[in-house]
C-alpha cells in the first residue's frame, strides 16, 4: 500500500516535470518555443536587431514595447496594427497625435527572418517578442514569451478607435476595457507600469494643465509643482512636443512609476486613477518606495504581458503567416 502510494506519488511528479518542460500549449494554442524546430534562430535574431536599434537609437524602446498593446487590444494579437489597409483606414492611422512609431524596426526584422526561414514566424508574434526585449534592453524583467499568434488579415481605423483606451479613461473605463478582454485588474495596475519608459506628447495630457474643465483651470489631482514644470515644456497649444513620462529614469524599466503616481505626478488622468480604486491603489502604494530585487513587480509584469499576448489569438489554421508584415498575402 505504502508502496503504492510513493510510486504513485514518483508518477505523479513525473508527469508533472514533463508537463512543466515541455511548456505545453495553453488553451488558446500558444506555448513558449513554438519555433524551436521551425526557426530556432527566430527570437536570437529579433534581439540582435533590438540590440542594434536601441544603442543607435534609445528612444525607441518606448513605442517598440507600446505596440503589441496596441495590436492585442483591437482584434487580439494578430498583427493587424502593421497592416496598410487597402480598404478604408487602416489602424494605424487612428488618432495619429498617439504616434508610434518603429515600424520600420519591425519591417526590418521580419525582412531578416523570411530569409533565416520563409513563411514562418508571423508579424504578430515579432511584435510579442520585441515587446519583450524592448524591457529587458532597458534594464527591466526578462520573461519567457509564448508564440505560435497567427497574423489576421484585416485592420480598420474603426475598430481602433473603439479599443484603444484614451489619455482620459477613469478607472470605471480602464476596468471594464481590460475585463473585455479578459484582463484583471491586477493586470490594469501591472501593465501601466510600462509607463516606466517612453515619452508622451503633450497633446494627451495638455487638458490638466490647462483647461480641466472648460474654466482654464488645472486637474486638482495632478501635483501642482508638478504642473508648473510640465507647462514649462507644453506650452498652451502645443500639441507635438515630447516630455519623458517618467522623468530622470525614461529611459530605464523600472519601479518608479508607481513613487510617481503615489506623488500625484502620474502623468495621464488613466496613471492617476489607479488611485481610485481599492485594489489598484493598494499595489501602487505597495510598490511606492520598493527598491528593485525587494518588488514583485517585475515578476508580475512577466506574468501580465503574457496574459495580455494570449488576447484573441488566432492559432492552428486560423489567419495566416504574412511574408511582409504591412499587407495580407
Ligand atoms: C491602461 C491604459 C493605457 C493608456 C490610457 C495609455 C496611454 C498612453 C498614451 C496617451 C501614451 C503617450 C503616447 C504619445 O503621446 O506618443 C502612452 C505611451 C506609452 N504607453 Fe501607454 N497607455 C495604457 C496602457 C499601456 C500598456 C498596457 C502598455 C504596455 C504594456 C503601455 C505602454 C506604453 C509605452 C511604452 C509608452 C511610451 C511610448 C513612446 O515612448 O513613444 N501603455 N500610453
Ligand atoms: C504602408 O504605408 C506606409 C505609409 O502609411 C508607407 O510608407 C509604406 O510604404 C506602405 N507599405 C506598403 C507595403 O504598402
Ligand atoms: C467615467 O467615464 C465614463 C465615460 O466618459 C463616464 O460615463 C462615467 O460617468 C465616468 N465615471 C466616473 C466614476 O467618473
Ligand atoms: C488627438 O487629436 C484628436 C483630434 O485631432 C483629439 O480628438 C484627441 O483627443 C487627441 N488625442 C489626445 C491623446 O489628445
Ligand atoms: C477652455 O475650454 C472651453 C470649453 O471647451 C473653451 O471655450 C475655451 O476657449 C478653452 N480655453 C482655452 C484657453 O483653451
Amino acid at each position: 500500500m505504502a508502496c503504492a502510494k510513493l510510486l504513485f506519488g514518483f508518477l505523479f511528479k513525473l508527469v508533472l516535470l514533463v508537463f512543466v518542460l515541455h511548456h505545453p500549449a495553453n488553451a488558446q494554442g500558444l506555448k513558449v518555443g513554438f519555433y524551436a524546430k521551425t526557426c530556432p534562430k527566430a527570437e536570437a535574431i529579433v534581439k540582435k536587431i533590438m540590440v542594434e536599434t536601441l544603442k543607435v537609437a534609445p528612444p525607441l524602446s518606448g513605442p517598440l514595447n507600446r505596440m503589441h498593446f496596441h495590436d492585442c487590444f483591437v482584434r487580439g494579437c494578430d498583427g493587424s496594427l502593421l497592416l496598410n489597409s487597402s480598404t478604408g483606414q487602416p489602424e494605424k492611422n487612428a488618432v495619429p497625435n498617439l504616434s508610434i512609431r518603429g515600424f520600420q524596426i519591425i519591417d526590418k526584422i521580419k525582412t531578416a527572418l523570411e530569409k533565416q526561414c520563409p513563411g514562418v514566424v508571423s508579424c504578430a508574434d515579432i511584435l510579442a517578442i520585441v515587446a519583450r526585449d524592448a524591457v529587458v534592453l532597458t534594464d527591466g524583467p526578462f520573461w519567457e514569451v509564448e508564440t505560435g499568434r497567427r497574423d489576421g488579415k484585416v485592420s480598420s481605423i474603426t475598430d481602433a478607435l473603439s479599443n484603444l483606451l484614451p489619455p482620459f479613461a477613469n478607472i470605471t473605463v480602464l476596468k471594464t476595457a481590460f475585463a473585455s478582454k479578459g484582463l484583471s485588474v491586477k493586470d490594469l495596475v501591472v501593465l501601466s507600469g510600462a509607463h516606466s519608459i517612453g515619452m508622451s506628447q503633450c497633446a494627451a495630457f495638455s487638458n490638466r494643465l490647462y483647461n480641466f474643465t472648460g474654466k482654464g483651470d488645472t486637474d486638482p489631482t495632478l501635483d501642482s509643482e508638478y504642473i508648473e514644470k510640465l507647462k514649462l515644456k507644453c506650452k498652451l497649444g502645443d500639441q507635438t512636443s515630447r516630455v519623458e513620462m517618467d522623468p530622470g529614469s525614461f529611459k530605464t524599466f523600472d519601479v518608479s512609476y508607481y513613487t510617481l503616481i503615489s506623488k500625484r505626478r502620474g502623468l495621464f488622468q488613466s496613471d492617476a486613477a489607479l488611485l481610485d480604486d481599492s485594489e489598484t491603489k493598494a499595489y501602487v502604494l505597495s510598490h511606492a518606495n520598493a527598491k528593485v530585487g525587494t518588488s514583485s513587480f517585475f515578476k508580475d509584469f512577466g506574468v501580465s504581458m503574457v496574459n495580455m499576448g494570449r488576447i484573441g489569438v488566432l492559432t492552428g489554421t486560423e489567419g495566416e503567416i504574412r511574408k511582409v508584415c504591412t499587407k495580407v498575402n
